[in-house]
């Protein structure tokens, strides 16, 4: 069996309802699952919710009901916005699942076989909010968090470790020999720095929460959320009707192809979990991303201060797509960017609306005009400007996804689409057209639809619908994003004598 590409959100606190931060992750892990079934590979993308420890406790307890029922709701409002945005995961993975609980029990009991368990007694400053112990020197005043602005609570119990310091040597080795395995490099190398001062070992127990998975062996105690919360990874690859036993979910696609984090995560990603992977002896994932923020007027956009963006408000007033287009094509990934809606309608009319819109309108009008509406068969050159501009961009977007970079991806299409323009322009088909020059004109008119083409399959990723509805106007019987194939991009697959539907604006300028 080929073994899938595995692309993983993180699964998100159900505190409160999602917002435009969790959106940005999964619309990025949608868009990169989406590129790699294009390419015709098996793909798992799996999203889920973290609904255990202390944070989630409180939350249930301030509303008044049970824990269980809260998560429920909330995980249902994940669910239903995922639906709303077009997010296509196979595996959606709650932690209070039953079966989560057996992997996380069988992945404890490995770790705990290595001697990497100990009890000790936990003092330190923690963050509710983020369940995090921090340091003096990382808190703000009265120890407050820098990331939710409130004042961290002093803790002083036995809990259960994890022998974290075992593996800085291993870790060390892997960030060198393994380049990629943190990207972008800012935060390698901000890994790389946090490890170098020397890593502790970290608690991994509660004693006084008890929404969260016992500890085998001690029940008064239960598993931290995030050592709970990491093995999700695992848990989310079992299929339906599978046994719920760590070593089924390891054949359904470990190791994971590629974990998409915020920055804020990235040290639970790169150094928690592949040492207790390492611990486990088990295979470590490919990638660690982690992208940046959305801010809002320069703060981390987030559940916890509540200055967020509502993702359903913005879908059903501009669509899908172009709140995809914006966010995975305006902010590079990794990079923070603050949401302008003058800003988000100006990409969109730039991009969607004139130079892509009318590229595709305006050649299909001409087709009409020129040619009775059917794609005509021609000879292209081999040095024609177009062609040798789509066979240059096409790797470019290919080499973009992997990484990902869907800023570089989308501009690859663009300026295929841009060049596709100003050809046209001068070019000026309708001339020739009036001095007769039918062959010319056939040839001009091939090859910007052969590049409307190839630009709306590299965008496809990204803006899924649009992309689809372009190729039905191109006389493409495309009735699902599964009709599409990346290996149709090559130059020169538009079939002579298709016939386009009736040219109608694919994207609508935003007032
Ligand atoms: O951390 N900008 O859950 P969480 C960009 N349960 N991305 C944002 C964002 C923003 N303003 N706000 C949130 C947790 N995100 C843990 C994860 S994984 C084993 C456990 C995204 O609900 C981003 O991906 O706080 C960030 O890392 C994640 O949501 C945090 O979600
Ligand atoms: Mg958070």
């Amino acid at each position: 069996m080929v073994s899938p590409f595995v692309v993983t959100t993180p699964i998100y606190y159900v505190n409160a309802s999602p917002h435009m931060g969790s959106a940005y992750t999964t619309m990025v892990a949608d868009a990169v699952a989406r590129y790699h079934r294009l390419r015709g590979e098996p793909v798992l993308m799996i999203t889920g919710t973290d609904e255990h420890g202390q944070k989630i406790e409180r939350t249930a307890a301030e509303r008044g009901i049970p824990p269980q029922q809260h998560c429920d709701e909330i995980a249902a409002e994940f669910v239903a916005l995922w639906q709303h945005l077009g997010i296509e995961y196979d595996r959606f993975i709650r932690t209070t699942d039953p079966r989560h609980l057996q992997v996380v029990n069988d992945f404890f009991q490995r770790v705990w076989e290595q001697g990497d368990i100990y009890l000790a007694q936990q003092q330190g400053w923690y963050c509710v909010g983020c369940e995090t112990f921090y340091d003096e020197s990382e808190l703000g005043e009265n120890h407050t968090c820098l990331i939710h602005l409130k004042p961290t609570e002093w803790r002083d119990e036995p809990n259960y470790f994890f022998r974290l310091s075992r593996y800085q040597e291993k870790l060390e080795a892997l960030y060198r020999e393994q380049p990629d395995f943190i990207l972008p490099p800012s935060r390698r190398n901000e890994v790389i720095n946090f490890v170098a001062q020397g890593l502790r070992d970290f608690s991994i127990s509660r004693l006084n929460v008890s929404w969260g998975i016992p500890v085998p062996r001690d029940p008064e105690q239960t598993i931290y959320v995030w050592f709970d919360a990491l093995i999700n990874y695992l848990s989310a690859l079992l299929a339906p009707g599978d046994e719920p036993r760590l070593e089924v979910a390891l054949q359904r696609g470990w190791p994971a192809s590629l974990h998409l984090v915020g920055k804020d995560i990235v040290r639970f990603h790169a150094i928690y979990w592949p040492a207790m992977l390492m611990s486990a002896g088990l295979p470590l994932p490919k990638r660690i991303f982690g992208h940046g923020f959305l801010t809002k007027d320069g703060q981390k956009m987030g559940k916890s201060l509540g200055n967020t963006l509502d993702p359903w408000q913005l879908v059903n007033q501009y669509g899908r797509d172009a709140v995809r287009y914006y966010f995975l094509k305006e902010i590079e990934l990794g990079k923070d960017g603050d949401f302008s809606e003058a800003r988000f309608r100006d990409l969109l009319n730039a991009d969607l609306a004139n130079d892509l819109g009318n590229l595709l309108n305006r050649s299909l009008n001409m087709l009409k005009k020129y040619r009775d509406y059917s794609i005509p068969e021609v000879t292209i050159p081999p040095d024609h400007p177009l062609k040798v501009l789509a066979e240059q961009v096409i790797p470019m977007a290919e080499a973009a996804y992997e990484i990902p970079n869907f800023t570089q991806a989308a501009e690859a299409a663009l300026t295929l689409v841009r060049s596709s323009n100003k050809y046209l322009d001068s070019e000026a088909p309708w001339t020739k057209f009036k001095q007769g020059e039918q062959q010319q004109v056939e040839m001009i008119l091939y090859a910007v639809l052969e590049s409307v083409r190839i630009a709306a399959l590299i965008l496809a990723p990204i803006t899924p619908e649009l992309s689809l509805t372009i190729w039905r106007q191109l006389g493409y019987g495309v009735l699902t994003f599964a009709d599409l194939h990346w290996q149709d991009i090559t130059w020169g697959s538009l079939a002579a004598g298709q016939v386009p539907q009736a040219p109608q604006p694919v994207f609508q300028r935003l007032g």
